[in-house]
C-alpha cells in the first residue's frame, strides 16, 4: 500500500477514535460506550430516545428506579395518559393540568424534550363530551368548536415546551374492521367528516408556530399490499401526501411500533424503505409508542426458560429492526419506547385473553432485558461513517 494510502487510513482512523471519544474520559478512565444512557448514545446520531411516562409510576415514592431511569436514560418523555383530553378536562370549562405541567418540569429539569400526546384521538375522551354528542344536546357545529377550543387551549398552554405533538392519532380503521376496505373510522370522522385532520393541524399551527406537527398510528411499519383498500401505510402515506398537497401544516407522521413477537414482522430493509418513502414527501418520521409483546404461555408463566428465551430474543430483534432502520434515515428524528420497564406496561392489562406481555427492555426489577442491549448496540455500532445527523424539517406553516 503507497504512502498517501497509509495516510489516508491514519486519517480516517485518528478521526474514528476522535469521534468516538467526543465524550471525555471521565477520572481517567477510557470512554466505555456501553456504560452510556440510550439516551447519549442517541445524541451522537442527533436521534432523540425516548419512554413513556406512566406519572403515577413516577410520584411513587415505593418505586423509585422508575424515576432514576425515566430521568438519567431517555433525552425524550411522552405522556402515556395525562395529556388526554379526559384527564385534561374532566368536567366541562373546568381544566386539571397538575400532571400534565409536573412532566413537563420534570422534562425540562433532566433536559429532555417532550413528545406532546395527544390532542385528537376517538379513546379517553371525556364523558362529557361524548355523552352531550350522544344526547345530541352537543351538535355538530358545537362539536367542531369544541375541538377547536381543545386544540388551542392545550397547544397554546405548552407552547415552546413541546417539541413534537401528536395532533391525529388513529384515525384510519384496520382491515379487520367493517367494512373491511380502509376508511376514516371514529367519533371525529363519524360526526366531523374527515375534514376534521386538516383544521386540526391548521388550529395546532396557530396556537404553536415552532412544534412539529406528527399525524400517528400504528401497523404502518413497512407498506404492504400497495393498495390504499387494504394497505394502511399506504391508506396513511396517500392521506398525508394529499395534506402537504392541501398546505396542511403536517411535518411528520409517527408509526407505534407495537408489535408482537407471534406475528411475521418486518425486515430492517421493510421498514427503511417505507420511512424513506414517508421523508420523500418532505416529512420526519419517528417511532413513537415502541413495545414488542409475547403471548404469556403456561410454561412462560412458569418460568420455563425455553420458551422464555425465544421471547425475548425475538422481541429484542424487534425492536433492534426499528432502530436500524431509524438510524439510517435521517428525517427519522426520535425512538419512543412505550414505558420502559414491565412492571409499567399497558400490555398484560389490555391483552389478557390469551395473556401477552414482556414487552419492554427492562423486566419487572428494573434488570435490562436483550432488547435493551441490542438498542444499545445499535446505537454504538452505527458509529462513524453511519453516524448520520438527522435532519429535521422547518414547522411548515
Ligand atoms: O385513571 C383511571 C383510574 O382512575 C382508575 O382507577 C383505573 C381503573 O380503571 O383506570 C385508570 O384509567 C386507565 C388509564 O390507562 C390510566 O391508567 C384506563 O382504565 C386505561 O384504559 C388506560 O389505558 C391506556 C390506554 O392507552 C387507553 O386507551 C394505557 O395506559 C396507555 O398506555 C394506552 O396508550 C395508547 C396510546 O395512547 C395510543 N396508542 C396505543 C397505546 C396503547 O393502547
Amino acid at each position: 500500500m503507497k504512502l498517501r494510502q497509509w495516510t489516508t487510513v491514519g486519517v480516517v482512523a485518528v478521526l474514528t477514535v476522535a469521534a468516538l471519544n467526543t465524550v471525555p474520559a471521565t477520572a481517567g478512565r477510557p470512554y466505555d460506550p456501553t456504560a452510556q444512557s440510550l439516551g447519549a448514545l442517541g445524541l451522537r446520531h442527533g436521534l432523540q430516545v425516548g419512554t413513556a411516562v406512566n406519572m403515577d409510576a413516577l410520584n411513587d415514592a415505593g418505586d423509585p428506579q422508575y424515576r432514576a431511569l425515566a430521568s438519567s436514560e431517555f433525552t425524550s418523555v411522552t405522556a402515556e395518559n395525562v395529556m388526554k383530553w379526559e384527564v385534561l378536562e374532566p368536567t366541562r370549562g373546568t381544566y386539571d393540568w397538575a400532571a400534565a405541567d409536573q412532566l413537563i418540569d420534570f422534562a425540562k429539569r433532566n433536559r429532555q424534550s417532550v413528545r406532546g400526546h395527544v390532542l385528537v384521538w376517538h379513546n379517553q375522551l371525556p364523558a362529557w363530551l361524548t355523552s352531550g354528542v350522544a344526547d345530541g344536546s352537543i351538535n355538530k357545529q358545537e362539536l367542531r368548536e369544541l375541538l377547536r377550543k381543545h386544540i388551542t387551549t392545550v397547544a397554546n398552554r405548552y407552547k415552546g415546551k413541546i417539541w413534537q405533538w401528536d395532533v391525529v392519532n388513529e384515525a384510519v380503521s384496520d382491515p379487520w374492521d367493517t367494512p373491511s376496505t380502509l376508511h376514516y373510522k371514529g367519533f371525529w370522522a363519524e360526526n366531523l367528516g374527515p375534514g376534521y385532520i386538516a383544521d386540526a393541524f391548521r388550529w395546532a399551527r396557530a396556537a404553536d408556530p415552532k412544534a412539529l406537527l406528527f399525524y400517528n398510528d400504528y401497523n404502518i411499519e413497512a407498506f404492504g399490499s400497495g393498495n390504499p383498500a387494504d394497505d394502511k401505510t399506504q391508506f396513511v402515506y396517500e392521506m398525508t401526501r394529499g395534506l402537504r398537497a392541501q398546505g396542511v401544516p403536517i411535518d411528520g407522521v409517527g408509526s407505534q411500533g407495537h408489535l408482537g413477537t407471534q406475528y411475521g414482522n418486518f425486515d430492517t430493509l421493510q421498514v427503511t424503505a417505507a420511512l424513506k418513502k414517508f421523508s420523500g414527501l418532505g416529512v420526519a418520521t419517528a417511532f413513537t409508542e415502541v413495545d414488542v409483546r409475547s403471548q404469556m404461555t403456561a410454561g412462560v408463566q412458569a418460568g420455563n426458560a425455553e420458551e422464555i428465551n425465544p421471547r425475548l430474543q425475538a422481541s429484542a430483534a424487534n425492536f433492534s429492526v426499528l432502530m436500524k432502520a431509524c438510524l439510517a434515515v435521517r428525517s427519522c428524528l426520535s425512538y419512543t419506547v412505550w414505558g420502559f420497564s414491565d412492571r409499567h406496561s399497558w400490555v398484560p392489562d389490555w391483552f389478557d385473553d390469551p395473556p401477552e406481555g414482556l414487552a419492554t427492555i427492562y423486566d419487572e426489577n428494573y434488570q435490562p432485558k436483550r432488547a435493551y442491549q441490542e438498542l444499545k448496540s445499535d446505537l454504538i455500532l452505527a458509529g462513524p461513517p453511519y453516524v448520520q445527523p438527522r435532519s429535521t424539517p422547518r414547522p411548515r406553516r
